[in-house]
């Protein structure tokens, strides 16, 4: 009989599966009468912070953010607490300099955050140094993510093949991450290719291997079934009222699949499906987030052109704006083209809305006719280096009349930035000198600021 060694689960609903099927409005009142039992269920981490939560948070539900992890933990103490940092974006959409990098870690490790995972839309690993340094000077586990990209319909090619995912595991490994997550977040890798990933990757690293899948596509099952056949240490699911469609696995079915093998978690159902009641009665409150455009619970779209879900509500809503909500056709044919001109950055947070925005903008105004001012900092530089070079022709155009120069900038990022927290604390002089508070201003100048103005009725 084989060894056993139970698959560590780590749990969604309260960031991902909410952020993923209601617009990451779910609040922590309604977290917190259901977290012990959560806390009982046995999963390695549970991932309730980062992402979207600290921007909606402060901007839409008039939550402080800080306190919500330290309201969670206390009802959690057995379970690690997880968030999703954007890299050297934190929890914002540019690159912010180290002194705000720094604080930030120091500050949601304070507050209770265990496990930091953090990922770079372009995979550039010069943007994960700032991070990991503050992580581990915290004392604190740092979860180096890869954004899973592709240019075909499988694994492979010239760019996102699996020696390209090697180099960038075994560049976070060096950079001395505790475990490696391959991140999908739109759904597209499919179960073979999760397979001969993992196992490529167990066969050259050490650390431990996670696989984080969205279910959008309909394979996110099969793929981590065939991710842990082939050694994964960890898998990420929801619960299931919070899962599937564009949210991730029930953790349910895995529970039953996995009885009396070696990777048999050993959760009890009777528990989970507690915690599924609770969650289902809470469920008629977010409902209007929700999509409820078609039956089909897969997006068969994500089959075929690869654009995630949320990034395609985000360009309806564009379009829509602009009266060109008949040319929908024409900017799913112009993404791949305008991500090829920006280097084939994976879609992701921020890089989805940057290449969503200028794909619209080519459509409507003609090929960089318009170019935003987030697509001019990408050329600059400022977001880091994409998977391969930039059209030269479009850098250019892009560059001209720039502010900052129009030679692109080859160091890190966060080596031209200057320190932003002195300007912070100036702004709310009078008004707070807690370090939660300046960070928020730090992030979101405007809407952090009204959050603050609330808080403290200036
Ligand atoms: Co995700």
């Amino acid at each position: 009989m084989s060894e056993k060694q139970p698959i560590r689960i780590t749990d969604l609903t309260l960031r991902d599966g909410h952020q993923s099927l209601f617009a990451t409005r779910m609040t922590t009142d309604d977290m917190l009468p259901i977290a012990a039992t959560m806390d009982s269920i046995g999963f390695y981490s549970m991932e309730v912070w980062g992402g979207a939560t600290f921007d909606v948070m402060t901007r839409f539900l008039n939550e402080d953010p800080w306190e919500r992890v330290g309201r969670l933990k206390k009802k959690m103490p057995n379970t690690k607490l997880q968030m999703l940092l954007r890299g050297q974006n934190l929890v914002g959409y540019r690159n912010y300099a180290d002194d705000v990098v720094d604080a930030f870690v120091e500050k949601a490790a304070e507050v209770g955050i265990d496990i930091f995972r953090v990922f770079d839309a372009l995979n550039d690993e010069r943007n994960f140094i700032a991070a990991f340094k503050a992580i581990r000077k915290c004392g604190k586990h740092i979860q180096g993510a890869i954004s899973y990209s592709l240019t075909e319909k499988r694994l492979g090619g010239p760019i996102f093949n699996i020696d390209y995912y090697i180099d960038k595991a075994k560049k976070i490994e060096d950079m001395g991450a505790d475990s490696l997550c391959i991140k999908d977040m739109a759904g597209i890798i499919s179960p073979y290719d999760a397979f001969d990933l993992i196992s490529q990757l167990k066969a050259h690293l050490t650390i431990p291997i996670h696989l984080h899948t969205h279910y959008t596509s309909g394979m996110a099952s099969m793929s981590l079934l065939k991710a842990i056949e082939a050694g994964a240490d960890g898998i990420d699911t929801c619960l299931a009222p919070f899962a599937l469609r564009s949210s991730h696995c029930a953790v349910e079915p895995f529970v039953v699949t996995l009885k009396g093998t070696p990777q048999d978690p050993g959760f009890d159902l009777e528990k989970i499906a507690e915690v599924d009641d609770y969650l289902e009665a809470i469920i008629p409150k977010y409902m209007s987030f929700a999509d409820t455009t078609r039956f089909s619970v897969i997006d068969i779209g994500v089959l075929m052109h690869q654009i995630p879900g949320g990034m395609i509500s985000n360009l309806v809503s564009q379009l829509k704006q602009a009266k060109a909500i008949h040319r929908l056709k024409d900017v799913y044919e112009e993404i791949p083209v305008t991500r090829k001109d920006m280097g084939f950055p994976p879609l992701v947070t921020p890089t989805s809305q940057i290449v969503g925005v200028q794909s619209v903008f080519n459509v409507i105004a003609g090929r960089y006719k318009m170019i935003s001012n987030e697509v001019k900092d990408y050329f600059y530089g400022l977001y880091g280096k994409p998977p391969v070079p930039v059209n030269d022709e479009i850098r250019q155009k892009a560059l001209k009349g720039y502010a900052k120069g129009n030679t692109p900038i080859e160091t890190r990022p966060g080596d031209i930035l200057e320190p932003e927290l002195p300007k912070a604390r100036d702004v709310l002089k009078g008004i707070t000198e807690d370090m939660g508070d300046i960070l928020i201003y730090a992030l979101y100048p405007m809407t952090g600021l009204e959050f603050l103005k609330k808080k403290y009725n200036v």
